[in-house]
């Protein structure tokens, strides 16, 4: 249960599940001061149903400001910091490594540092109920073959991409501030997320405005990869759980034991699209689908076992894959608004720069398997 405005710390909460859980927390009664730089991938519109609410506190900062997060820490004396802010996207991390280093680990530890200083300075009774949650991936776990069992919380880490080394190695920091200054922090890594709000350079919501507007389809490699999808608000349910009743110092693995590979999402993609939106003439969406270049170092497969979490704690998914996606599409069918005050200029840039090599190499006729 929430206790009744108790106020959260919330870094990256403009972002794609940061958003999410901002809203609900504060829906339920909550509250959230929100700091987040609003690089490309934040959006100050995802909260717009909180405007004008005194439960909310927007302040566009940045996580590596020391000082900032100082003051912000003393001035709003919340009971726990909720950490999602990152560079998220494996992609652009290939291409430009050096945004991940600095958000994401040098970031960690300074939110760390500023939280072991500001927790000395509590009372006992909110020292004990003092959190640090930091919201992390699967990814830090590598790659796993197809019959490999799930990853669970004492998996070797084994990061291929520069984002989940630089995930990697902000998990350890938090680690380590538990066993070094007993600061209570709490790691979830969770599996691919999908729902409103995801901005449209990752894999689903960029195939549903592609399959709209009749643009290939970009499946990387032989489209065989698997990932674990879960619904963005079930992972929010996830860490509501582990933030109230987790152990300081564990790790909580959360997945949706939804495994799927990228070609069976992509296609489920289009026969929603077909079913839901304009038609495209009288051919199908699933004539879109172009296999393009693979990603460097591209995982194969990512599996959760989420028992920990869900013996625990009690948590488990509730939305199933076919539902959430189905709602998902309808989300950015009905959402044109939204859509287009994301597609910036930059992230027009992003698009062209990620995909014309790959483009390229479909024209060589190496890669083109539809
Ligand atoms: P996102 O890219 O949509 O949002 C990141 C947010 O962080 C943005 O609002 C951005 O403006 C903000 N931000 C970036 N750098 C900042 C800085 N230096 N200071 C302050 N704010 C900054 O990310 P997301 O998909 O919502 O992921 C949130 C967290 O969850 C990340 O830590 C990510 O590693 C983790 N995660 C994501 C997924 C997924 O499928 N998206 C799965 C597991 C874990
Ligand atoms: P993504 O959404 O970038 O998440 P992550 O790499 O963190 O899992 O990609 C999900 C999967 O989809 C991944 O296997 C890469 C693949 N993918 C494509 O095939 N085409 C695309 O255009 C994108 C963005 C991803």
């Amino acid at each position: 249960m929430i206790r009744a405005n108790e106020t959260l710390l919330v870094t990256g909460g403009a972002g794609f599940i940061g958003s999410n859980f901002v809203l609900s927390w504060v829906k339920a009664g909550g509250r959230v001061v929100n700091l987040d730089l609003l690089t490309y991938a934040g959006n100050a519109l995802n909260l717009a149903p909180l405007e004008g609410d005194d439960r909310y506190t927007f302040v566009r900062g940045d996580i590596c400001d020391a000082e900032l997060v100082n003051s912000l820490l003393r001035r709003y004396q919340p009971r726990a910091i909720v950490h999602f802010a990152a560079e998220s996207h494996v992609d652009r991390s290939i291409v430009a490594p050096d945004a991940f280093i600095r958000t994401n680990v040098q970031g960690t530890f300074v939110l760390l540092e500023q939280a072991r200083l500001y927790r000395q300075e509590l009372g006992e009774a909110y020292r004990a109920m003092f959190r640090f949650l930091h919201v992390s991936t699967d990814e830090v776990y590598g790659s796993l073959a197809a019959d490999d069992p799930a990853f669970c919380e004492t998996t070797p880490y084994a990061p291929n991409s520069p984002y989940s080394a630089s995930k990697a190695g902000s998990n350890h920091l938090v680690r380590a501030y538990f066993h070094t200054y007993r600061l209570p922090v709490l790691t979830t890594n969770c599996s691919n997320n999908y729902g409103p709000y995801q901005f449209p350079e990752k894999l689903i919501p960029l195939m549903i405005l592609n399959a709209l507007e009749g643009k290939p389809l970009p499946v990387y490699g032989d489209g065989k990869n698997v990932r674990d999808w879960l619904y963005v608000e079930d992972h929010c349910a996830a860490i509501r759980a582990v933030l109230e009743n987790g152990r300081p110092g564990e790790t909580y693995n959360i997945g949706g034991s939804s495994e799927r590979a990228n070609i069976d999402v992509v296609t489920a993609i289009c026969d929603l699209v077909d079913e839901m939106g304009p038609a495209l003439g009288a051919a199908p969406r699933r004539g879109l689908i172009t296999y393009v270049q693979d990603r460097p170092g591209h995982d194969r497969r990512y599996a959760m076992d989420a028992s920990k979490v869900s013996g625990e704690l009690g948590w488990r998914p509730v939305e199933a894959f076919e539902s959430g996606l189905r709602k998902t599409v309808r989300w950015y069918l009905e959402h044109g608004e939204w859509v287009n005050s994301v597609r910036t200029g930059a992230y027009r840039e992003w698009i062209e720069k990620n995909y014309a090599e790959r483009a390229e190499y479909r024209q060589q006729g190496t890669g083109n398997r539809t």
